[in-house]
């Protein structure tokens, strides 16, 4: 099966409250946009790497990345849009003329891609249109209202984390992603849960967790680099 990736880092990082945008920060020796390319070139080949930027962060980016662009895959930046559902979307276009089978979407604030994840994903795309990677819920999780009263708990059994990389068909999630464009999903399964196709959850890592503020930078730091390309 032909394999392409999508890398989306065109965010700005608001909830990590740092001119610098999160995906351009380091973890020992490379930005977590660099992390997740070089992991994509080394443990998903033959593929290709469609990344999606922000253009404010054109020097950034090249400074990142730009050795590596016409090597191990990797094309041209494209450039994202305001929501990460308009960035995938922009990605995916861009991907149209290498049409692959199968795409990969990923997120470049989850630097720690764990090789086995990826295989598990990719494997579940032989009897499914979509496959992602979730994390099972620790905690008692509360519904609570406007006011910060609970107002019920939600079996925790019944939920998962997702993270990415999320597999799709690519057909089936580009179609999605041109008739619900506008829409404000933060995943991309959520696209195919409305239009009732199944997708299976396979097991994630921990070490795959979202940057989003500040403290997960030495948090998720702690599982490098033995695991990282
Ligand atoms: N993303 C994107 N385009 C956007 C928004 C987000 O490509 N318009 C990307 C981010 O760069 C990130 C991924 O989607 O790699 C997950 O998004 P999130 O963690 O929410 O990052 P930000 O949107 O940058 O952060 P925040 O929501 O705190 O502003
Ligand atoms: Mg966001």
């Amino acid at each position: 099966k032909k394999i392409s990736v999508v890398i989306v880092a065109a965010g700005s990082g608001s909830r990590f409250g740092d001119p610098l945008p999160k995906q351009y920060h380091q973890i020992g020796d490379k930005t977590l946009l660099r992390h997740c390319v070089k992991a994509f070139m080394h443990f998903c080949p033959p593929a290709h790497i469609q990344v999606v930027y922000n253009e404010d962060h054109q020097a950034w980016l090249d400074a990142a990345i730009g050795d590596l662009v016409g090597s191990g895959g990797l094309r041209p930046a494209v450039a994202g849009g305001l929501t990460r559902q308009q960035s995938v979307l922009n990605g995916l276009r861009a991907l149209k003329d290498a049409a692959p089978d199968h795409v990969l979407i990923h997120d470049a604030a989850r630097p720690g891609i764990d090789p086995d994840v990826i295989k598990r994903v990719l494997a579940a795309l032989a009897d499914c249109d979509g496959a992602i990677p979730g994390i099972t819920v620790n905690d008692t999780i509360k519904q609570c209202d406007g006011h910060s009263m609970i107002t019920r708990t939600i079996p925790r059994e019944t939920l998962m984390r997702a993270q990415t990389p999320q597999g799709f068909h690519f057909k089936t999630i580009l179609g999605a992603h041109e008739k619900f464009a506008g829409q404000e999903m933060t995943d991309d399964a959520s696209l195919l849960e409305q239009l009732g196709i199944a997708i299976k959850c396979v097991a994630g890592s921990e070490g795959n967790d979202k940057i989003t503020r500040r403290d997960d930078l030495s948090r998720i730091g702690e599982h490098f680099p033995n695991k990282q390309a």
